[in-house]
């Protein structure tokens, strides 16, 4: 109910979808570009016809752009058919045979030969079979009851690892993954089959045979598994544990507009960010294409197909996301911003500015600027193209003109050269932006026109001593980023991505990863704007799929394009330090590893010479072996740190994925241990906060930083990942819905390994201590205590007794650690340099839960409709000590103008719905994102709770 009403009232914010007359007046600039993101209809699932312009629409659902429709989950339960009948079969005697024969399907076969196990169980267990890449298959029997006569029913085949085919009677009834040649595992989705009535003999025996074929390490069907649906999260989704347990399917979007007949003779465009994914876009009825990558931006031209007038026009969308198709949480849908972009015939072309900076010295810099201009007139066009470059404060500092004639229907480039005195470097520090002006003249009119931020900034790798900008010495301390927004899921919010950065940049990381994909635009604009470098990443995959349905099924066709799209939209953001052809692609150690990556490469090299190409390599040594990791200018290695020394010298280096390590904010996992207490790295689906938990081919946070540390040749790291993510919930499935890698959870809330990379990244003196100090039961017994501090030493003092101090000279750890017996108080960490107390940090022992205190990040917002407060949601005691503890379900009731977009409380096993007006604490925290409208004002949020004191804030919007 509380989901309905929250859409209810987004409903009510949207315009109307006719567009203003002001929109369209060219008095000013011959060019209007304006977002096209209000009053969409949207409907979930396949609609015949939905491209048809006379389809009556008015049904659907109306929404503002971006949208994500898998966050909101709620449509699966409405599609699903919950009445069938369900069959466990998992448990029980099971037939096995090793090895592979498809006649092993029938349901005459005689399998009495066959060894007979005891499921679930991994067949190393149940059979001793512990090859790698083979085949097994199982086979059982089940009695259907006469009285289910007609009835589909559902079978429930539990988890298989990795990939199988399900026959019931013979007929296929599901699978998941793939078998080789094309393999791709799905070793932690559920198998929830259909049977349609045609197949089942009811009142007798029917056969179920299951065709496995195992990977690496286990194989088998060995787990049961319940469908269940919480919240937006459904244990039986396509996309598994990878996408967090949401799901895709299909959606279409429809919008009506009106255009004045006054643009009749102009060209206009719409521009799509982002589509998730294998999107087909209609004008009118029109096919205008399809875009298979989710990631790609994409214009097309409508001009042919309008109308203009009282006549309405229908630009149709559909989105086909068909799971599993990513790794990750991906999202659903016109995720990213649209534009309608209306120009004269005579204009510049989509993306069609490049600026480079070839030579900067102190002096001058000399300034290149290709301009691509279009000539869709029915005649040959004499163009003057007027280029300003204009600094931060607005003054024009150099300029050049340009006249060159352009064939009817024709391209030409316009290349330019300025020189600018004494230029203002872009820097980290200092992230100064300058901006080109192009104006295009036509007979001494002013066709079109652009502005193209861009920077003057110099860098380099080098073999022997890492990174340079601007000729000084940079260590790259990056983290890896997915797209989602948290509990916005995919949508994009330029508010959420800044807050995302600020948080980084305030750990003092200084470089993003785009992993795996070309990012939102707005996230480039504000690494731009806030010194941040960034490694900008094409592809996860190639054409070796490491999902059922990803990205390999487009490459041979779309590879290119998505590549060259990528770059020719990029290729002007100073924050741009490198190209990425790839994250651990597959084919990295294939014998057609070296023609594949020089393509790629080429193309780079092609579009934009000023960067180098880079891939993120996960087997360094069969890249370097296959030719792989011959074209590319700087090889990035992912993990395997030992790399850095056998390539030393050798080729440009840097960590291009490092650590992994896992954890849940606030989480400590300390048991009883007899006398002692112990750390558990992973107790009930959560990981410890100590921070010493990684997977199999990752490393704990310390042991990355060492190594980096130990290998000043390399350019530096990029962490796996800043923020916690939807979707990968490594090392658990189900009931884990969020990963565990980030180094702040989902709401943006540090975990404390937030405070190592501080204490490793910035030099203002800080200090950090873990645990939280409520440890009711524990009292006397030792509690591991651990300082992150980047001063020389840090004193301990538990209720005003020092309980020694310790230099990080003494110690190889990036921590200080001291056994505390419990007793409860204030423990207080004092750090010092030069043995004088420069910080401090305190924990304190809190009481009983007695009231809510909400913390809004920004107390007054832009009226845009788009702006965001992010309000953290304390739950405190009677002094206000915020209590580790606490869970308590808050409600949250908000008036004015703005509505709450999303909830979270960075659980990683938490079902809640993330759009929603109530959410539980975690670890005494919670968080509730608060969107303006379009009317200046003021919003209102309350929050309460049961036998909690309530709390009130108040949030101005203005314009
Ligand atoms: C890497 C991969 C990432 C993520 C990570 C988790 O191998 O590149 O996308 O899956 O592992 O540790």
């Amino acid at each position: 109910m509380k989901i309905k009403l929250y859409l209810f009232l987004s409903s009510m914010l949207l315009l109307t979808g006719v567009l203003s007359a002001k929109f369209y007046s060219t008095s000013d600039s011959p060019r209007t570009t304006q977002l096209f993101d209000k009053a969409w209809h949207f409907k979930f699932g396949d609609v015949k016809d939905g491209q048809n312009p006379s389809l009556d629409d008015s049904h659907w659902r109306l929404l503002n752009l971006p949208h994500d429709w898998s966050i909101e989950g709620h449509f699966q339960s409405e599609t699903n058919n919950k009445d069938l009948p369900e069959f466990h079969v998992v448990k029980g005697e099971w037939k096995f045979k090793e090895g592979d024969n498809t006649l092993w399907k029938n349901p005459g076969l005689n399998d009495n030969s066959w060894q007979t196990v005891e499921l679930p169980s991994t067949w190393e267990k149940s059979s001793n079979y512990t090859k790698d890449y083979v085949y097994g298959w199982y086979r059982r029997e089940l009695t259907i009851p006469a009285d289910l006569k007609g009835k589909d029913i559902y079978i429930n085949v539990g988890k298989i690892d990795d990939a199988d085919e399900t026959y019931f009677n013979g007929v296929k009834v599901g699978g998941m993954g793939s078998f080789p040649p094309n393999y791709t595992t799905a070793w932690d989705q559920l198998r929830y089959y259909k049977v349609p009535h045609e197949i089942i003999r009811y009142g007798e025996k029917n056969c179920i045979a299951v065709r496995v074929f195992d990977g690496i390490q286990s194989g088998g069907i060995y787990d049961e598994g319940e469908k269940v649906i919480e919240g937006p999260f459904e244990s039986t989704c396509p996309g598994g544990s990878g996408t967090g347990y949401l799901d895709g399917g299909i959606g279409w979007y429809r919008k009506t507009f009106k255009l004045p007949e006054n643009i009749k003779d102009k060209c206009v465009f719409v521009e799509f960010d982002g589509v998730y994914m294998n999107s087909d876009v209609w004008i009118n009825g029109f096919h205008l294409g399809n875009r298979p990558y989710g990631y790609s931006s994409f214009q097309y031209e409508l001009t042919k197909h309008l109308k203009f007038g009282d006549e309405k026009n229908v630009i149709a969308v559909r989105v086909d996301v068909q799971q599993p198709c990513s790794r990750w949480y991906s999202g659903a849908g016109i995720y990213r911003n649209v534009r309608l972009t209306i120009t004269d015939p005579v204009h510049i072309a989509h993306w069609g500015t490049y600026i480079t900076t070839p030579e900067i010295s102190e002096k001058e810099a000399t300034v290149h600027i290709k301009t691509n201009i279009m000539n869709q007139s029915l005649s040959a066009k004499q163009v003057t193209l007027v280029t300003n470059i204009v600094d931060e404060s607005g003054n024009k500092i150099g300029s050049s003109s340009s006249i060159q004639t352009i064939k009817a229907d024709n391209v030409s480039t316009f290349t330019q050269v300025v020189k600018i005195q004494e230029p203002k470097l872009w820097s980290l520090e200092n992230p100064i932006l300058y901006r080109v002006e192009s104006r295009v003249y036509v007979d001494n009119n002013l066709v079109d026109d652009s502005e193209t931020p861009f920077g003057i900034r110099s860098f380099e790798f080098t073999k022997d001593k890492g990174f340079f900008l601007n000729g000084k010495h940079v260590n790259i301390n990056g983290v890896c980023l997915h797209h989602d927004l948290g509990s916005l899921g995919a949508a994009v919010n330029k508010r959420a991505i800044e807050r995302e950065l600020e948080i980084m940049k305030n750990m003092g990381c200084n470089a993003i990863r785009t992993s795996h994909n070309p990012p939102a635009p707005e996230l480039l604009d504000l690494c731009d704007r806030m010194g941040l470098l960034v490694m900008d990443e094409a592809f996860d995959e190639w054409k070796m799929n490491k999902t059922k349905f990803g990205y390999g099924r487009f490459f041979d066709k779309w590879s290119k394009r998505d590549l060259t799209d990528m770059i020719l939209r990029d290729r002007n953001h100073p924050s741009i330090i490198l190209w990425s052809i790839g994250n651990e692609i597959p084919e990295q150690g294939s014998p057609n590893a070296y023609e594949m990556s020089k393509l790629l490469v080429d193309i780079c090299h092609q579009e934009d010479s000023t960067r180098p190409v880079t891939s993120a390599c996960n087997t360094p040594g069969e890249a370097v072996k296959s030719g792989y990791s011959k074209p590319l200018d700087v090889l990035g290695i992912n993990y395997n740190p030992v790399f850095y020394n056998t390539l030393k010298g050798k080729v440009k280096l840097f960590g291009s994925e490092t650590a992994s390590t896992v954890s849940t904010r606030g989480e400590y996992n300390l048991i009883k241990d007899g006398d002692s207490l112990k750390i558990v790295q992973e107790l009930n689906n959560q990981c410890s906060s100590y921070d010493m938990d990684a997977p199999s081919w990752a490393n704990v946070a310390e042991t990355s930083l060492k190594a980096v540390k130990n290998a000043p040749w390399i350019a530096g790291e990029f962490v796996w990942t800043g923020f916690d993510y939807i979707g990968e919930p490594t090392p658990f499935s189900w009931p884990s819905v969020i990963s565990y890698f980030g180094i702040v959870d989902l709401c943006g809330f540090p975990k404390d390994r937030y405070y190592l990379y501080q204490s490793q990244w910035t030099s203002k003196p800080m200090v950090h201590i873990l645990p939280h100090w409520n440890w009711k039961g524990f009292e006397g017994m030792k509690i591991p205590v651990w300082c992150y501090s980047n001063c020389e030493s840090v004193e301990l003092f538990l209720n005003g007794k020092s309980l020694g101090e310790k230099k990080f000279s003494d110690t190889k750890d990036l921590h200080l650690a001291w056994e505390v017996p419990y007793s409860p108080g204030t423990l207080k960490a004092v750090a010092k340099i030069n043995g004088k107390i420069v910080c401090t940090d305190e924990v304190q022992t809190a009481g009983d839960p007695a009231k809510i205190i909400l913390v809004p990040d920004r107390k007054e917002i832009r009226a845009d409709g788009k702006d965001l407060s992010y309000v953290k949601v304390e739950v405190v005691d009677k002094e206000g000590r915020i209590c580790p503890n606490a869970d308590n379900l808050i409600n949250f009731e908000v008036k004015g103008e703005g509505t709450i977009v999303g909830v979270g409380n960075g659980n990683p096993i938490s079902h809640e719905f993330f759009k929603a007006n109530n959410r539980k604490a975690f670890h005494g925290l919670a968080l509730v994102i608060i969107q303006s409208t379009d009317k200046n004002g003021e919003i209102n949020i309350t929050a309460n709770s049961d036998g909690l004191k309530e709390s009130e804030v108040i949030i101005k919007t203005k314009n």
